[in-house]
């Protein structure tokens, strides 16, 4: 089978991570394509060195591959505290900063996540950003009285230095698109985001508003593949 380039690239980012998984640890696994290749290749060398692993997914998506795959799945309280997670980003910013969450799976990679000793991002290179904002920003809501949230987002919005406004309820097909918690998305579409910590604060204090989809001060690092398959470390 022969990979595009993208894909060239996250398999790369992929592979160097996977190198950086040792023996007992107890890993997060991320959502997405690029955290899609982590899995795979994470399953081959497991198998192959008769690694000890615990994984804990963050989405449905992904428990249903890593268990497929061979690897052994707990959930976060089972697992109590993880050595390493590894994930996607849809944007990274120079200080580590992220945006996530256009997989849908925000909440609970950011859950575990932060219940890591270390987050490492996993991204080709079209995602490094200088200033995050151009991807939406995507807010995991409470359908009870979601329109309302929408609407104080929109107003608080108003208030930060931000460039665009509009917030979007996600939707898949005909019908608003539910995340594994079985609550709503909205896609703030800012083109570029002033203070990411104080936004993040200003939007967490909504009540309605269940998480964001801005990472600050999670990461650790980021793992970037390029298309020639060789990689760089942030
Ligand atoms: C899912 C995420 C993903 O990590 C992000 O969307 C990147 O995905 P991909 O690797 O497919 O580009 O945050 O909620």
């Amino acid at each position: 089978m022969s990979l595009d380039r993208k894909e060239i690239a996250k398999r790369a980012a992929a592979a160097a991570a996977v190198a950086l998984v040792e023996d007992g640890h107890r890993l997060g696994l991320g959502t997405g394509s690029t955290a899609k290749w982590f899995v795979e290749l994470l399953a081959e060398r497991a198998k192959a060195e008769g690694l000890d692993l615990v994984c804990v997914p963050t989405s449905l998506r992904t428990a249903r591959q890593a268990q497929a795959a061979g690897l052994k799945v707990v959930t976060l309280d089972e697992a109590g505290w993880l050595d390493l997670t590894i994930d996607g980003a849809d944007e990274f910013d120079p200080d580590l900063n992220l945006i996530k969450g256009g997989g849908g799976a925000l909440l609970q990679e950011k859950i575990v996540a932060t219940a890591s000793d270390r987050m490492v991002v996993i991204s080709d290179a079209s995602k490094q950003v200088e200033h995050l904002g151009v991807f939406p920003l995507p807010v995991e809501i409470a359908t009870f009285g979601w329109e309302t949230t929408k609407a104080i987002v929109e107003e608080t919005l108003e208030d930060m230095d931000v460039e665009g406004k509009i917030a979007t309820l996600r939707m898949d097909k005909d019908e608003p698109y539910i995340t594994d918690n079985g609550n709503f998305i909205i896609d703030c579409h800012l083109r570029r985001l002033g203070d990411a910590e104080e936004l993040a604060l200003a939007l967490n204090m909504i009540p309605g508003v269940v998480e964001t989809g801005l990472f600050v001060d999670i990461a650790d690092s980021v793992i970037i593949g390029y298309e020639d398959g060789t990689t760089e470390i942030l």
